[in-house]
């Protein structure tokens, strides 16, 4: 399963829910760079500075880092992409890669949110450095201010989540992410939801139109 939308759309949210339903792993690109760039790998110091700028990063960096995640045990029985395709081209890499591990997508859902709250959301948004739990200042507010009701963690700001990096990637998103809705709506396996509301609802509504 794949789930495509623009930066803020809850995609992140929505996969850590279905990845408990589904009993598969969550396999979201941003978070394989971001990990690279934590540990300072050779990906990771390359993969940085377009992150910082809310741009894509090339796709010879990020593609045999998610054939790599893709090929280990725990995705033989299914997974959740977040992220991963972005391009066309990414998709056509995507279909061969899978190809090769005798597998294919069954389903792609989209999560449509207008700009002006996929800004506010991303504006707010705060992430737990150790469980990877969101929260949003204003939205979603941790019980103790700047920490994590989980893991008691303090919660930071994604660099990109600044307003003029924000722009910058809806803008990429559109430019280069939003023609896959059209090209996997030819393949048949195109869902659309509504992304405002509550997340559990939403969350009902993705099962509910994949059929699980
Ligand atoms: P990535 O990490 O994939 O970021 P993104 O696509 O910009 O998406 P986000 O993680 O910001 O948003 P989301 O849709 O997951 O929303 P979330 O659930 O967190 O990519 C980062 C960068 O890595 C890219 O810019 C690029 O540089 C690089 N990269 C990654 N993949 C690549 C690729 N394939 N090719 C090239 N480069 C790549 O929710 C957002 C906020 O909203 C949270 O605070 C949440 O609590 C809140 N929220 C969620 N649902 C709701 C709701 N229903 N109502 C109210 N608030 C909600």
């Amino acid at each position: 399963m794949l789930l495509i939308g623009p930066p803020g759309a809850g995609k992140g949210t929505q996969a850590k829910l279905l990845q408990r339903h589904f009993h598969v792993p969550h396999i979201s690109s941003g978070d394989l760079l971001r990990a690279a760039v934590q540990q300072q790998s050779a990906v990771g110091i390359e993969a940085q500075s377009f992150m910082q700028r809310g741009e894509l990063v090339p796709d010879g960096l990020l593609i045999h880092v998610v054939e790599e995640r893709l090929s280990q045990p725990d995705c033989s029985n299914g997974f959740i992409l977040d992220g991963f395709p972005r391009t066309i081209a990414q998709a056509e890499t995507l279909r061969t890669l899978l190809g090769r591990l005798h597998t294919s997508l069954d389903n792609v859902t989209s999560i449509k949110v207008p700009q002006k709250e996929l800004i506010r959301r991303l504006s707010g948004r705060r992430q737990c450095p150790e469980c990877g739990s969101a929260y949003h200042v204003e939205l979603d507010p941790p019980k103790k201010a700047e920490l994590c009701d989980k893991c008691g963690s303090k919660l930071i700001q994604r660099e990109d989540d600044h307003e003029a990096t924000i722009v910058a990637r809806l803008n990429v998103y559109e430019r280069e992410t939003a023609p896959l809705l059209e090209y996997y709506r030819k393949s048949n396996i195109l869902h659309e939801v509504g992304g405002v509301g509550n997340q559990n609802d939403i969350y009902q509504d993705i099962l509910g139109r994949v059929g699980a």
